[in-house]
């Protein structure tokens, strides 16, 4: 049994270095294992140690370009990052089949966040949600004082929704203050403005302000994507119908529509994370849309018009900002969003809903076609053979041996590996 303990006093005070060598040293760390967690690739020391607490090291995921993407015809190079092979080759191939016109239409419109008040032990809460109504005027302009570049811009407090729900612990007023927050995702502004308006709620209601805090149940920030395309575009007719069936099993299976629209997130997080976003806030309100009727829906659709194209739609909350936050201090998030070049959440928002689609293009169409596995199969046989150690033409020389054979494992690619090496040398 170990004597150990991970009660560290003042380990957030201590130097990164510091910190890595108390972990070095806990978990038995070689020189190059420490060597590489302390490696920050692109994010400089002092960002990283001020982003998040007791960091010890960076770890880089890949960054990489879907092409193809024509949105509201605009081209794009869309960066992604994420850690799942098969990801960015198939967004950029959809991407591909949805170009035809102005490509993949896409409309963002309100940049409308939700902050919550709770107030509890209120007596008469019926009445007093109407006196909170009778002040709405007043608690928008208290709430317009916190944020006055916010206003200058355009936007702000908008309206004041008031709920009285009943609980476990009997009845609570929410109170739901809605803002317009432009171009940021919101979080900050929201709260302080929440903060900021419990005090006059209380004395409104003679109870007591709780949680005051953002909802990221997004429903008024919502981004729509639609396209048409020809079935010889994915294939052919047959596979066009077989796609519409796919997203109709999805309409009619929960625990179909959850992996349909795990493959929308996959790339809506891929441009979440590459741009600076907090993709949790994203994921959360994604699903807790796709169950607002009570049933876990999919998040998109597809369907034959009357002139047998096949046309898809997405809704999708996407609380996304190109100011503040991790996308203007990470400097990798800045360069990805100029090489997307877009100029408001808005548009962001526009190319995340498209991308969705078309990475949901892409998944069904490989699922009614040849499966999944086999493109997954191919890339994971490359992985294996880099993994192994090797490089240059020899990774699809092992990889496509191992495919060709069935064997795709990586004591085989270590095996092939050895092998061609001594056939070089020979
Ligand atoms: C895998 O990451 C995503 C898919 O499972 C999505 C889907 O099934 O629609 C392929």
């Amino acid at each position: 049994m170990s004597n150990r303990s991970s009660r560290i006093p003042g380990f957030y005070k201590k130097s990164l270095d510091e910190r890595l060598r108390i972990v070095a040293e806990w978990a038995g760390l070689t020189s190059e294992e420490v060597e590489t967690l302390r490696n920050l690739g692109s994010l400089p020391e002092k960002i990283a140690d001020s982003m998040i607490e007791n960091v010890i090291g960076g770890m880089t995921y890949p960054f990489a370009v879907a092409v193809n993407f024509k949105i509201n015809n605009k081209d794009y190079l869309v960066p992604m990052v994420i850690e799942e092979t098969s990801v960015v080759a198939a967004a950029s191939n959809a991407a591909k089949m949805l170009r035809h016109g102005p490509g993949i239409i896409a409309y963002a419109d309100k940049q409308y966040m939700i902050g919550q008040v709770h107030l509890v032990n209120v007596s008469a809460p019926r009445y007093k949600a109407m006196k909170i109504i009778e002040h709405k005027e007043e608690i928008l302009d208290h709430a317009k004082q916190q944020d006055s570049t916010l206003i200058k811009l355009g936007g702000g407090p908008r309206d004041l929704e008031v709920r009285v729900i009943d609980t476990r612990m009997g009845p609570v007023i929410v109170v739901h203050l809605i803002v317009d927050v432009l171009d940021a995702m919101g979080a900050n502004t929201v709260n302080t403005m929440v903060e900021s308006i419990a005090p006059l709620l209380e004395k409104i209601t003679g109870g007591e302000a709780r949680l005051r805090i953002i909802s990221n149940h997004a429903v008024y920030r919502l981004a729509r994507a639609w396209a048409r395309t020809s079935p010889a575009d994915v294939g052919g007719k047959d596979i066009a119908r077989k796609i519409v069936e796919a997203s109709i099993l999805a309409e009619a299976d929960p625990f179909r529509a959850v992996t349909h629209n795990k493959g929308i997130m996959n790339g809506v997080i891929a441009v979440a994370l590459a741009t600076g976003q907090d993709h949790r806030a994203i994921e959360a309100g994604a699903h807790a849309y796709a169950a607002r009727s009570g049933v876990y829906k999919p998040l998109s659709t597809w369907e034959l018009d009357e002139e047998g194209m096949l046309v898809g739609s997405i809704e999708i909350p996407l609380q996304v900002g190109i100011v503040g936050g991790a996308t203007r201090v990470h400097p990798v998030a800045r360069i990805a969003l100029k090489i997307l070049g877009v100029k408001k959440a808005s548009e962001l928002a526009e190319v995340m809903a498209a991308v969705g689609l078309a990475q949901n293009l892409a998944a069904l169409r490989a699922l009614v076609h040849e499966g999944i596995q086999k493109g997954h199969m191919k890339l994971h046989a490359r992985n294996l053979a880099i993994m192994a150690g090797a490089s240059g033409e020899l990774i699809d020389k092992i990889a496509e041996r191992m495919i060709r054979e069935g064997r795709i494992r990586y004591d085989y690619a270590k095996k092939l590996l050895e092998e061609y090496l001594k056939g070089e040398k020979e």
